[in-house]
């Protein structure tokens, strides 16, 4: 099936060059095909924060802007990718990536304001490509155009997917497309790391050594496309060394750190509001635990969570991303169990008294420390144990946040270990029929000691946060949500079971699609078979060489 549906994107007239499209696919397909070539979390974040300070955000009239603006942008260096997407509106935009940091400076050496007394004008990597001066030609070949990906941002309808999950030949093989389709890709993950690099660059002057960390989906391996972008800033962490004798003036903190981070944060919001390119709907949530500011970025077209003091969620970031790195069903999984729990209304995106994808994680990754026979991931005490020196971690809020950091040492102990060689289907019904036996009444969830532990106080579920254990991650829980979660665990359970297997030639719901659309088409009041639309023929991604070729005729204009 997988290959079937790979031959469906690519079109019968781009089939001559079927190995070279598959492979600029494969290059350009998901972040979570190309994090096994990371050895850590930090290359990954540091590769991925060299990409966007190498790259520009341009604003085009449409994807077949894309050969004039690489040939206008030679410029100024060298161009290394391209990769264009779409925005509601539609609107089109392409990340232009150069060779060096240096081109981008020169590209926006270059670069010029329209009109200063109808804006604010502020320089930033976000650009617009106006309409040339007299038809400008076009001398590059667009076969010359290196690494180019159109279309990169579109994710498929859930006709599709449901479509292709129908014909897929085991629930194993569902999972894996399903994890395939929807995981956050590599376009994805460039634009927020653009977003993330605006907010630096605007408050560089005051603080030239601030960094912006993404945290959550975005790096722990468990985005989706079209997640939220949550970002921590971190001012300035060097302080002097004792043979250091000049020392910067500054202002002293305000005696409670939290109005002050109140302060700091309504600030940075009206920055974002007035002078910010893109940055809409800011809204400034200073009460919340964490005090944060939400905007939306036009340009990019993400959702923002922005906060400044808490440096520990990216470090539980890392934590899911070591533990999503060890085997390679945990990602698949940890993604079917988040969709199962979205279709069937169990999260939902705004903050309430439900269970979050966050904590529905942490209960994945507990089912995999004590999965039979064998366990698929260690527990974190004995990741801690394996933490060497430089992987002692203590945040300025003193929260000890250390552990191994290298994968390669963490899969080595796991291949010591008995194997546990479970097919992913398996581990998904199995997670179901632990958690419909679970005693949530009188036990806590500990990924520290990978067993149930008594609970230490009241809350309907209690998840012990590895990283700080007295506080319960999933505190905001009600009891009746915790019922209706421990309902849909039985519900999956029984329908997974009951539906494994793709029906010989009826149209009913099966696998992941049973247990996913069910209760939905019930609600509806529809019954539960399931016609799948046809599966469409227009491509998803493109190999931009050959759609223009044909398009614009190039080759015509190369020959004369
Ligand atoms: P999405 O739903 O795809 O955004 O998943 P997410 O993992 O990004 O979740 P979310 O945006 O809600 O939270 C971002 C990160 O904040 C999580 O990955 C955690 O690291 C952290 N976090 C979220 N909720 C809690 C919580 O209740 N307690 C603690 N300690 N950390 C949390
Ligand atoms: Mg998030």
């Amino acid at each position: 099936v997988l290959t079937k549906r790979k031959e469906h994107f690519i079109s019968a007239r781009w089939k001559s060059e079927k190995s070279r499209v598959e492979q600029n696919n494969q290059e350009t397909r998901t972040v979570n095909n190309e994090l096994s070539g990371f050895s850590s979390f930090e290359e990954m974040i540091e590769t991925r924060r060299s990409e966007a300070r190498k790259s520009i955000v341009v604003q085009v009239h449409s994807e077949q802007s894309c050969p004039e603006l690489y040939s206008y942008c030679c410029q100024f260096g060298t161009v290394k990718s391209m990769h264009h997407y779409t925005l509601p509106g539609p609107s089109h935009y392409v990340i232009v990536e150069f060779g060096k940091e240096e081109d981008v400076y020169n590209v926006l050496h270059n670069s010029g304001h329209l009109d200063t007394n109808q804006i604010v004008p502020v320089r930033s990597p976000f650009l617009w490509f106006r309409i040339g001066r007299g038809k400008m030609k076009m001398e590059t070949p667009l076969s010359k155009i290196p690494l180019l990906e159109i279309d990169g941002n579109n994710s498929p309808s859930n006709d599709d997917l449901y479509s292709w999950l129908h014909a897929a030949e085991s629930v194993s093989d569902q999972m894996r497309i399903l994890h395939e389709e929807t995981s956050l890709t590599s376009l994805g993950s460039r634009l927020r790391f653009l977003t993330a690099l605006q907010i630096e660059q605007a408050l560089s002057g005051p603080f030239p050594r601030i960094k912006a960390y993404p945290f959550g989906s975005t790096v722990n391996s468990f985005g989706k496309m079209n997640c939220d972008l949550d970002l921590v800033l971190e001012l300035d962490k060097e302080e002097a060394s004792s043979d250091c004798r000049l020392i910067f003036h500054a202002k002293n903190s305000l005696t409670n750190g939290r109005t002050q981070v109140q302060r700091h944060m309504e600030t940075i919001g009206d920055i974002c509001q007035l002078f910010l390119p893109g940055c809409a709907n800011v809204r400034r949530i200073l009460q919340a635990r964490v005090p944060i500011v939400k905007y939306r970025q036009e340009l990019t077209g993400v959702e923002c969570d922005l906060s400044m003091t808490n440096m520990s969620a990216v470090y539980m970031s890392e934590l899911l991303f070591v533990l999503g790195s060890v085997d390679k069903r945990v990602r698949p999984l940890v993604q079917a169990v988040r969709t199962w729990a979205r279709d069937v209304g169990l999260t939902n995106p705004t903050p309430g008294r439900w269970i979050t994808n966050f904590s529905l994680t942490l209960l994945v990754l507990f089912y995999l420390q004590q999965s039979l026979p064998h366990p698929v991931i260690p527990t974190f005490n004995k990741l801690i144990s394996m933490a060497s020196a430089a992987d002692k971690i203590i945040t300025t809020e003193g929260v000890n946040c250390t552990f191994v950091r290298d994968l390669k040492a963490v899969k080595k102990y796991m291949d010591r270990q008995p194997k546990n060689t479970e097919l992913l289907e398996d581990l998904l019904l199995k997670f179901f029929e632990y958690y419909c036996t679970f005693d949530f009444g009188s036990h806590a969830i500990s990924l520290a000691t990978g067993t149930p532990i008594p609970k230490p106080e009241h809350a309907a579920l209690y998840i012990v946060n590895p990283l700080e254990r007295g506080l319960n991650v999933s505190k905001n829980v009600s009891l009746e949500e915790l019922e209706r979660l421990r309902i849909e665990f039985r519900n999956a359970a029984w329908a997974l079971e009951a539906y494994i297997k793709q029906p010989t030639g009826g149209g009913e719901l099966w696998g992941l699609v049973a247990i996913c659309q069910a209760p939905k088409l019930q609600a509806k009041g529809k019954n539960v078979f399931y016609i799948p639309p046809k599966l469409t023929e227009k491509p998803r991604r493109f190999n931009v060489q050959e759609l223009f070729e044909e398009d614009l005729n190039v080759k015509d204009v190369h020959e004369k």
